[in-house]
């Protein structure tokens, strides 16, 4: 099923989604990343939204077929896919479900525990891949993108130069993986389960296909557009729950009060959200804020969610109906 309404210029969830890019785009506070060459090269300016419903429409406004790195967006797809292949009760053993509160790199674990946090941070996204290393072994990436691209209704592939670079210069990332192995959350060799990561960080993406992907998560693991089960439905709840109390890192909490729904970003400039069983969400500007979010990418989802009532806790649930009735 594929009914695309992209860029109807009376669609009610059109004009919304163009007053968000509007609203948005003058937002130029924050900076890129620039921890390796690639990133910090991109153009500045670009910026594109999209909505994927449901129930298979897609809208679009500015740059959304511009290709840019996943980097840790792809943390809630590894977790959904973990959580599918060895059962929650084995990756809760490995990785905790707990808001850390803090950056999303930072050197730290459970006290009581050991574990990490959660899996939208490094060291949990790190452990994370070593279980779908333990799964797949040396076809891991392989596997992983095959999942990814039929949540996203495309091919996806590796930005090799991104990958090499964070390869190259991911020391800190090498440290927790060597620390995770001390505490027994990762198996030997630890080297296979960092690379894991660097590559999954590393896959090319556009806003479209965020959006995609997202609404795959709305439709609880089906891709809409397809109709393919892409993710089990469990899966979908667990990475949902983490996503909205960890996806944004430490802004996470102000993110809950303010947006309302799931969300992950990434240090590419890419955001996706998720409203339960109605859409999925997805943004691309490279600016960041001191927290690692896209600066315009935050602005547009939360100027979204008050423009369409999509908050979780929407009192009057006026916003809600309003999406249904416009989709019906
Ligand atoms: O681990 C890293 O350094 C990156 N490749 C991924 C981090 C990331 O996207 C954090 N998100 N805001």
């Amino acid at each position: 099923m594929q009914v695309s309404a992209e860029n109807l210029n009376n669609d009610p969830i059109q004009i919304a989604l163009q007053q968000a890019y509007e609203n948005s785009l003058s937002q130029t506070g924050g900076a890129l990343a620039d921890y390796i060459p690639e990133l910090a090269r991109v153009d500045p300016e670009r910026f594109g939204l999209a909505l994927a419903t449901a129930k298979g429409r897609l809208y679009t406004v500015g740059d959304v077929d511009i290709p840019f790195t996943i980097q840790s967006v792809s943390k809630a797809f590894s977790y959904c896919l973990a959580l599918e292949l060895v059962g929650a009760q084995e990756v809760r053993s490995r990785v905790g479900v707990e808001p850390s509160g803090d950056a999303f790199n930072a050197i730290e674990f459970d006290p009581v525990t050991r574990r990490p946090f959660n899996p939208m941070v490094n060291a949990g996204a790190i452990t994370v891949a070593g279980v779908l290393r333990d799964v797949y072994g040396a076809q891991a990436f392989e596997k992983v993108l095959e999942k990814f691209s039929l949540a996203a209704n495309r091919p996806l592939d590796l930005d090799e130069s991104v990958y090499r670079s964070e390869a190259e210069t991911g020391h800190r990332n090498r440290a927790i993986a060597h620390l995770l192995r001390a505490s027994g959350a990762l198996a030997e060799p630890v080297e296979d389960a960092v690379d894991l990561y660097f590559r999954l960080c590393s896959i090319r993406v556009t806003a479209r296909d965020l959006a995609v992907m997202a609404a795959t998560l709305a439709n609880m693991g089906e891709n809409p557009f397809t109709g393919t089960e892409v993710f089990d439905l469990r899966a979908v709840r667990d990475t949902l729950a983490v996503m909205f109390s960890c996806g944004m890192y430490d802004y996470s909490g102000n993110w809950i009060c303010d947006v309302g729904i799931p969300a992950k970003s990434g240090v590419g400039g890419g955001l996706i959200g998720v409203v339960n069983r109605q859409l999925g969400l997805g943004a691309f500007s490279p600016r960041l804020d001191e927290k690692g979010n896209s600066v315009r990418g935050v602005n547009a989802l939360q100027w979204l969610s008050n423009e369409l009532g999509l908050h979780t806790f929407e009192c009057t649930n006026s916003g809600s109906s309003f999406v249904e009735q416009l989709l019906a």
